[in-house]
Formats: structure tokens, C-alpha cells, sequence
């Protein structure tokens, strides 16, 4: 089966507007947000894959588009230019242009004109790590609030702009268990960044809808994908949000009847409280769908306790199961969990295989070759 877009496909430039069923709180009682979402494609032509991404094309916060003109001076009335069309400063900012993220290009750009000595040491090579640090819970409001600059004209301030960038999310569903449909799980990115409240682009864009059109496309992932022969065993590694592509892979499996055993490590904070889709996982796991379910749920005690330590625990089952011909699979956070997990894995393989720590790096390393380990990180 191809899931290609042809040319008349939706994408970026040519998005599809689906309406938004469903929007779920998934962690009711914690201190995250991650939420589950249900979009139709009905009539949108969209054919997708368990391990495809969804593109999705927010729109700006209002209050923040307010905010940051009021920052800069501005109205929102002026008429600007955005891509090739000609529009008012205040519909560019909503639909067109990033106007949070911040990135270093911007700060050499705005200081041409603000010339700040603070800046000006930020921007030295020697200094990336200060202006990491700078960056880190600010956004481009606060390059104006901290530096002000008078009567600039909205020419001049859209010159600091880059188009709003598209997110990617990995589908959490198989379209074969639910047919013009497409589910996403989402953690919703809200913190506090040098004093003010702040929040995601498209995860609180989502988050604060439903029943609407949002602009989406496909971005399909032939690198993340169910092995063709059903009879191949398969594990999966997904904590957090890691876990919407599994949800896919074992609707995908299931509805197909393939008969190769399916292993799942999730975690995330408290078993009471981020249990993503733990119905769902438990049903699987009573049935059989799931061979094994391992959890770790990381605050609920003293100790740490992450996807990694179960992995360890369960270290010569899944050396066997990599033996029998297994596909391993990581999907989520890509800074600091996938490394870990890698490392894990490196460790089971020179240990139960006893190895070398350099022939086990080897042996990782052709695992990636055959393409037996494939990840989705971000
Ligand atoms: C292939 C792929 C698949 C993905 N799949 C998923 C998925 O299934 N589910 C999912 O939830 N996400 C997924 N993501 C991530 C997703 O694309 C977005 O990056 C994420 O939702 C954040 O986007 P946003 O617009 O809400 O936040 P943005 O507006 O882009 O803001 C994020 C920025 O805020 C800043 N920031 C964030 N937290 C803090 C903090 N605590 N302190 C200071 N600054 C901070 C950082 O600068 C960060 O870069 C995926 C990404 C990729 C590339
Ligand atoms: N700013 C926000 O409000 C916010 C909220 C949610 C997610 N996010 C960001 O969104 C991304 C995805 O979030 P997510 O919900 O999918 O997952 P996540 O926040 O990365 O956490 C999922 C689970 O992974 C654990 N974890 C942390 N470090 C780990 C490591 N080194 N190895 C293995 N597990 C580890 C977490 O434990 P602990 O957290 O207990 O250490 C938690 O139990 C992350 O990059 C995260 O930074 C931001």
C-alpha cells in the first residue's frame, strides 16, 4: 500500500481544513497537560500509515499578536506584505508570521537597529552558551520590552519575522481501525519564562479548540514504519507523548490479525495521573494484544524510575526477543530520554550477548542498518 502524496494531495502550502471532533484531557489531576485529539478526514483524499506525522498549521494567539504590537508600537492596521499577498500588520501576525520563538538571526537582526552593548556580548561566538541561556523563557515580545524601540515602522519590524513554521505531530491512530479519521496526542507546552506566563504556538492552538477547521497535511515517515512480515516480533519504547505511534502500531497489528508478539515500555510521571490511554493498554494487555506491558512511572516514589530501569530489569527477555528477530523502536523525547534508552540498550547487548562494549556498539549499529532499530524522536 503507498501512501505518496500525489500533487493534488494537501500540504503545507496547500493544507486541508479538518474539522477537530475531539479534544481530550488525558492527565486529568497532573501538573502537565497532554491531551488526545480527533480530526476527519472525510473528503480530504488523506491515505496515511501507522508511523506517518501530521503537519498542523496554527494560527498566532490573539492576545499575544495584541501584546507584542503594543510592545513594538505598532496598531495592527498598517498594510504589510506576507509571502506574495498584501495584508494589515495584525492578519499577518495572526496567520503568516512566527512572532514567539526567538532565534539568533533575529537578535543580530534587531540589534543592527537597537545596537545594545548586552546584545552585542551575546552575539559573540565566544558567548553562545549566555545567549542559549538569554533565549531560554523569552520570547521576540521581549526583545522590545527590554530594549525599546521608538517609532519603528511595521516594515522595518516584519524585516525580523520568519513565516510561522508548521508542527509536526506522530499519528496515534490506524486508519484501518478508524477510517477518515486521524488522532494525535499532544503535551501542551505551557511555562513561565522571565516573569510572564507563556505558552506553545500550536499545542495551546489546539488545545483551545474544538469542533473548528484546523489546516493540516500529511508528512509521511518511511523510516518509522511496521514491519511488512506480521510474524516479526515488534518493540516499542515510547514514553510521554512517545506513545501516539505504538497506539497506532497496535490498532494497525491487531486489526490485521498479524501474529508477531508486540512489547510496549511506556512511563511517564504517576501512574494515577499520566496513564496515557491506560484503558486502552490495560484491554490490550488482557487480551493478549500486548505480550508485555512494561510501566514506569517516574514521581511516583522517592527514586526515578524510568523506561530504561524496565528495560534493564527485563534485560535477557529482551535480548531473546532481539535474538527471534525483534524491531526496536523510540518515539519521544529526543534531548535526554532516546539517548539513555540507546545507551540501555547498548549495555543489554554487551552484557546478554556478551560482548565487548565496542562489539555491542557494533552489533547496535548493524541493528540500524537492517533497519531493526528505528526511531521517532523529537
Ligand atoms: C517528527 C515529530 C513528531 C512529533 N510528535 C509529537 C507528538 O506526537 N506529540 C507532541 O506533543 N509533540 C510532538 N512533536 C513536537 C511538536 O512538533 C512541537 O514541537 C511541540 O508541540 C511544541 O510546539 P508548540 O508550537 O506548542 O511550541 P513552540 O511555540 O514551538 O514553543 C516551544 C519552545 O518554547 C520554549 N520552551 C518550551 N518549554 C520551555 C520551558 N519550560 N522554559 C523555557 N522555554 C521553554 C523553547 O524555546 C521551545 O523550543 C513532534 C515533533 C516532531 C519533529
Ligand atoms: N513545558 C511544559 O509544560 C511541558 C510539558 C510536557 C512536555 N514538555 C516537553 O514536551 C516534550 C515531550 O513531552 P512528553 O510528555 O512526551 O514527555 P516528557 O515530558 O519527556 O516525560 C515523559 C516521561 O519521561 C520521563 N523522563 C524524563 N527524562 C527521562 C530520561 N532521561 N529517560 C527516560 N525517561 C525520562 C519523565 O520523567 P520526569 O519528568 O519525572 O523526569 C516522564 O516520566 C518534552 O521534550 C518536554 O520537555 C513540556
Amino acid at each position: 500500500m503507498s501512501n505518496l502524496p500525489n500533487e493534488n494531495s494537501p500540504s503545507k502550502a496547500n493544507p486541508f481544513s479538518s474539522p477537530l471532533l475531539v479534544n481530550r484531557l488525558l492527565t486529568e489531576g497532573s501538573g502537565k497537560e497532554t491531551r488526545h485529539f480527533e480530526f476527519c478526514l472525510k473528503d480530504s483524499g488523506m491515505e496515511y500509515l501507522p508511523g506517518d506525522s501530521l503537519g498542523v498549521l496554527p494560527t498566532n494567539c490573539s492576545e499575544v499578536v495584541a501584546g507584542l504590537l503594543n510592545a513594538v508600537g505598532l496598531t495592527g492596521e498598517e498594510q504589510v506584505e506576507a509571502g506574495d499577498r498584501s495584508m494589515s500588520l495584525s492578519d499577518a501576525l495572526s496567520g503568516y508570521f512566527a512572532c514567539t520563538v526567538l532565534s539568533k538571526m533575529q537578535i543580530k537582526k534587531f540589534n543592527q537597529i537597537a545596537q545594545s552593548d548586552q546584545l552585542g556580548k551575546l552575539l559573540e561566538v565566544a558567548n553562545k552558551e549566555a545567549l542559549m541561556e538569554f533565549m531560554w523563557g523569552r520570547e521576540l515580545i521581549d526583545l522590545f520590552l527590554e530594549f525599546p524601540q521608538s517609532g519603528m515602522d511595521a516594515e522595518t519590524f516584519i524585516s525580523f519575522l520568519r513565516p510561522m513554521a508548521p508542527r509536526l505531530y506522530s499519528i496515534a491512530s490506524s486508519l484501518s481501525a478508524h477510517p477518515d479519521e486521524v488522532h494525535l496526542t499532544v503535551a501542551v507546552v505551557r511555562y513561565e519564562g522571565n516573569g510572564r506566563k507563556r505558552k506553545g504556538v500550536c499545542s495551546s492552538y489546539l488545545a483551545e479548540r474544538v469542533g473548528e477547521s484546523i489546516p493540516c497535511y500529511l508528512h509521511p515517515n518511511k523510516n518509522f514504519k511496521l514491519p511488512e512480515d506480521g510474524n516479526l516480533p515488534i518493540i516499542m519504547v515510547g514514553p510521554g507523548t512517545g506513545i501516539a505511534p505504538f497506539r497506532a502500531f497496535i490498532e494497525e497489528r491487531k486489526i490485521n490479525g498479524a501474529s508477531g508478539r508486540n512489547w510496549l515500555f511506556f512511563g511517564d510521571r504517576s501512574q494515577s495521573t499520566d496513564y496515557l490511554y491506560g484503558e486502552e493498554l490495560d484491554a490490550y494487555k488482557r487480551d493478549g494484544v500486548l505480550n508485555e506491558l512494561d510501566l514506569a512511572w517516574s514521581r511516583d516514589q522517592e527514586e526515578k524510575i524510568y523506561v530504561q530501569n524496565k528495560m534493564m530489569e527485563k534485560k535477557a527477555d529482551l535480548w531473546s526477543w532481539l535474538q527471534d528477530g525483534a524491531i526496536f523502536y523510540v518515539c519521544g523525547d529526543a534531548h535526554r530520554m532516546a539517548k539513555d534508552v540507546d545507551q540501555a540498550l547498548k549495555r543489554i547487548v554487551a552484557e546478554e550477548g556478551s560482548m565487548s562494549e565496542e562489539d555491542a556498539l557494533a552489533w547496535v549499529k548493524g541493528m540500524q542498518r537492517e533497519r531493526r532499530y528505528l526511531k521517532d524522536v523529537y
